[in-house]
């Protein structure tokens, strides 16, 4: 099975909602409410949500596509494209609006990696080593000095994974999932490492 990673386009916003909302949980911590995860992707995962993203000129979405008949026949896959997508990332090229993020970040142009989600079956494959390369090259072309990028304490894959592509702990920030408000690691590298 063939992987690609490319920018998304506008036209991907439904199959983009589908993929958010079956691995946002992954990233959240154990013990967060079916319920408060239910109502985040209703509100910030859904087609029209990735709709606006994708026609938002500071940011930029891009997924990792499988291609194959296998790929396609499975939940998410598309038998017209023969493919369905694996992994996606989001990037934000606006200053840090969270005090702790700013002070975290330091000065100088930063861009936000802002979502950063592959299914189950690929974790571990090197898919998505491909999409932080490509997210990294974005935030170079934006001019930007720094990434950052929010993780919850508990997540240790995914903390372990941004430490193997050069980021650092430089602070916290507070995530709210419904009533729980959680404590995330700020990390940071330079784009130009
Ligand atoms: C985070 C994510 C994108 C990373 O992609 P991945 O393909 O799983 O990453 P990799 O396998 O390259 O790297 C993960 C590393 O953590 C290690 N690891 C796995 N489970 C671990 C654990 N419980 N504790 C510590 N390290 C762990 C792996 O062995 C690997 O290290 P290695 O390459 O030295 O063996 C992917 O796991 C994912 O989509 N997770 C669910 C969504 C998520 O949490 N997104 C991040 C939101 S901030």
């Amino acid at each position: 099975m063939g992987t690609t990673i490319r920018q998304a386009a506008s036209e991907e916003a439904a199959a983009l909602a589908e993929l958010a909302s079956v691995t946002f949980a992954l990233a959240c911590p154990p013990g967060s409410a079916p319920e408060d995860i239910a109502a985040f992707i209703a509100t910030h995962l859904t087609a029209e949500s990735f709709a606006r993203y994708l026609g938002d000129p500071s940011r930029a979405v891009f997924v990792a596509e499988e291609h194959g008949p296998a790929a396609a026949a499975t939940p998410g896959g598309s038998a017209r494209r023969g493919a369905r997508l694996a992994g996606y990332s989001m990037l934000v090229d606006a200053p840090p609006s969270d005090a702790d993020v700013a002070a975290a970040v330091g000065g100088g142009a930063a861009v936000e990696l802002s979502k950063c989600y592959a299914r189950p079956h690929v974790h571990g494959t090197g898919l998505t080593a491909g999409l932080m390369a490509a997210s990294l090259a974005w935030a170079a072309t934006r001019g930007a000095e720094q990434v950052w990028l929010g993780v919850n304490g508990e997540n240790a894959r995914a903390r372990k994974f941004y430490e193997k592509h050069g980021f650092r702990v430089a602070g916290s920030k507070r995530f709210q999932l419904g009533n729980r408000v959680e404590h995330d690691h700020v990390m940071v590298r330079p784009v130009q490492s």
